[in-house]
């Protein structure tokens, strides 16, 4: 039989998905467990996005190779880990049924673009590696559910397993040594709650100066705050979370975000050496959601940060006139967050609507 010179190719993008409970922390670094379950929401409409193409052929030269927003990237240990599973999975396949191309014989290429900021905060890791598990199971058409390849994802970045859902997506942390009951599951569609948006304040667009995977690894190991957070903080939202989304109660949802992303900022600075993620600009969304919040009279705004400057805030359609309406005449009028602290910034609205 002549050899096969085709080129197999497949396209997909991937949205970012922001934690209101936030992992930080993993029990096996190895297998990439967390210390503790996390919820987030995938921005599913938004404009926040990485796009990514596998491809494969018996005419490319090996090794496997990355380029990510234009560079060639090295192939770090968890990325080679994805696409050894992938693999695996798609000889299984091939063992099979023997029409099928070997495809798991072929060296990848992927290429990768975030259309947002890449390691600032904004979830890059999450949409990225949900994209690369993706584009390659479509690649190699592999029948797997989105709970097994949340596994998969999982290995790249932990905060990708939530990426293959939409809506209100939970990370159950999980108790078994080999991370089987470690999951991504969907708490709730994006049409429970039709007329939740979030709001991104872009501040920095500088890749952060700590990693979140090693950040992470030095608050495990220094802080005794963060103890308390694994033992008796997260059960204890994760639940309470859960409740406020199933009942779409804005109030609660806004309360446990924001103190969550207040906790694990503390636990940052009780790191040694501390971690900075927050900025001037950062405290000063802190500080104007909780003075739209009191003009209000109720909780109508909930900000949140990753493991970066960029604030992510979250409203209900209904008070677009006062969140969304209110940042975008004080970023319009510039005062205060222009300048040398850093350009903040474009006001992107998320999750339909209110351009
Ligand atoms: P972020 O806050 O953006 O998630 P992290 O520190 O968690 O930052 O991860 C950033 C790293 O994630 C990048 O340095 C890169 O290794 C990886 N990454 C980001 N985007 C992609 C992508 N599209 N494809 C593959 N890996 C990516
Ligand atoms: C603050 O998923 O980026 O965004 O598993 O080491 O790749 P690795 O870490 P990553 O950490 C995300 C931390 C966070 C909170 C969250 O997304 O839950
Ligand atoms: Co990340």
């Amino acid at each position: 039989m002549a050899e096969d010179k085709s080129i197999y190719c497949a396209s997909v993008t991937a949205p970012v998905n922001i934690a209101v409970v936030k992992y930080w922390g993993k029990r096996d670094p190895k297998l990439n467990l967390p210390t503790n379950s996390s919820l987030s929401v995938t921005l599913s409409q938004s404009d926040l996005r990485t796009h990514t193409t596998a491809s494969c052929s018996s005419t490319y030269p090996p090794p496997d190779t990355l380029i990510l927003n234009g560079q060639s990237e090295e192939l770090n240990n968890r990325t080679l880990t994805c696409l050894k599973l992938l693999r695996s999975m798609r000889a299984e396949l091939e063992s099979s049924d023997a029409t099928l191309p070997k495809l798991s014989q072929h060296p990848l290429k992927v290429v990768t673009a975030n259309n947002f900021p890449t390691a600032a905060g904004l979830a890059s890791s999450a949409a990225g590696f949900a994209a690369l598990v993706y584009a390659i199971a479509q690649l190699y058409q592999l029948p797997h559910s989105p709970t097994e390849l949340s596994r998969i994802a999982r290995q790249g970045s932990g905060s990708a397993c939530r990426s293959l859902f939409g809506g209100y997506v939970a990370w159950e942390g999980g108790e078994k040594a080999d991370g089987s009951d470690s999951l991504a599951v969907q708490v709730a569609p994006p049409s429970h709650w039709p007329g939740m948006r979030a709001l991104i304040l872009v501040v920095s667009a500088a890749k952060k100066g700590v990693s979140s995977t090693s950040g992470m690894q030095q608050t495990c190991t220094t802080s005794a705050l963060f103890q308390h957070r694994v033992k008796d903080v997260v059960p204890r939202v994760m639940g309470q979370m859960k409740e406020a989304v199933e009942k779409k109660d804005f109030d609660k949802f806004a309360e446990i975000t924001m103190r969550d992303s207040n906790n694990f900022h503390a636990c940052c600075l009780d790191t040694t050496p501390p971690i900075f993620y927050m900025n001037d600009v950062s405290r000063a969304a802190v500080r104007m959601v909780e003075w739209i919040n009191e003009k209000a009279g109720r909780r109508v705004a909930a900000y949140t940060f990753d493991a970066g400057p960029n604030c992510v805030v979250y409203y209900e359609e209904g008070s677009g006139r006062e969140v969304a309406g209110t940042f975008k005449g004080l970023l319009g009028g510039a005062a205060g967050w222009d300048g040398e602290r850093g350009r903040a910034v474009e006001a992107a609205e998320e999750m339909a609507g209110l351009k």
